[in-house]
């Protein structure tokens, strides 16, 4: 059987996240040709790319050098079947306390970039070849064009708010706002765009989250477990896949608990 994503091209966002190394390791192995970006952690981006995977170093804070980067990344690919904005920042406070840059940073670079770099990469989303397979129903494929696929990475935070945290929640909730609309601004060029909420993980993000807390989590979760980045991976290769051609505006969630 031909790997899930033969041949893909996939750009994602914050390759070093926990989830983004298992998306990055994952996609390598089912065939795609994959790219990510990163900010600071270089040794973890040179250990990806032993996979094939690679990594671009880019601060999503800085329209500039997203613009840089998407021009030489436009230059590098003929077309890109597979955008995921994954990446994401936290700088935590309560509103008396929270400064103006500590706001405006997570805003530029959870809502701000996602918006700028599909923009700008656009022309490559657009730019779409008659190819694909589907393995699980190999029979029903009529429709010869497979969509180009754009994934935010979203959270619980931005739906029903998470005190201490204004910045990150409203860029989440930006985020789901912008998904849907994206969906619905590009479905007529055939591109489908999705939001996943990959529930709470233990990862970089969650490590300052105090016991009691991740305790509380646990306890209000059905299943009294976290969620795993691994099978998040999975489900992300699964919608980038050609199985899946015709889901659009829709927010997938992780979260075992009631909102
Ligand atoms: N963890 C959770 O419980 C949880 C819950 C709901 C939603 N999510 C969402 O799921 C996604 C992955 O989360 P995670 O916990 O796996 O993330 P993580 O391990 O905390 O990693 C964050 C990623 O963002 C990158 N990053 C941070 N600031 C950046 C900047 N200024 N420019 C470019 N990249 C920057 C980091 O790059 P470097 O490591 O290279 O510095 C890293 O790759 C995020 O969108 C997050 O909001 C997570």
């Amino acid at each position: 059987m031909e790997p899930f994503l033969k041949d893909k091209i996939i750009l994602i966002t914050g390759g070093t996240s926990r989830l983004g190394q298992a998306f990055v390791r994952k996609a390598a192995h089912q065939g795609a040709r994959v790219f990510f970006t990163y900010f600071k952690a270089t040794a973890v981006a040179k250990d990806l790319e032993q996979t094939g995977a690679q990594g671009f170093p880019l601060d999503l804070a800085d329209s500039q050098a997203i613009e840089c980067f998407a021009a030489l990344f436009r230059r590098k690919v003929e077309q890109l079947d597979v955008l995921i904005h994954n990446a994401a920042a936290t700088a935590d406070a309560l509103i008396e306390k929270m400064s103006e840059k500590e706001w405006d940073d997570v805003l530029r670079v959870n809502l701000k970039a996602p918006f700028y770099l599909t923009q700008k990469l656009l022309p490559l989303l657009m730019r779409r070849e008659k190819k694909g397979v589907s393995h699980h129903f190999p029979k029903m494929v009529t429709d010869p064009f497979f969509p180009a696929k754009v994934f935010t990475m979203v959270s619980r935070a931005g739906l029903s708010g998470l005190a201490g945290a204004s910045n990150y929640a409203a860029s989440k909730g930006g985020l789901i706002a912008m998904t849907k609309t994206l969906a619905k601004e590009l479905g007529r060029k055939k591109m489908l765009v999705n939001a996943v909420n990959p529930g709470f993980m233990q990862s970089s993000m969650t490590a300052s989250v105090p016991e009691k807390i991740l305790q509380k989590n646990l306890e209000e979760s059905p299943l009294k477990t976290f969620s795993d980045p691994e099978e998040v991976a999975e489900f992300l290769i699964f919608l980038s896949s050609d199985s899946m051609r015709q889901v659009t505006g829709q927010v997938f969630h992780f979260e075992p608990r009631p909102f």
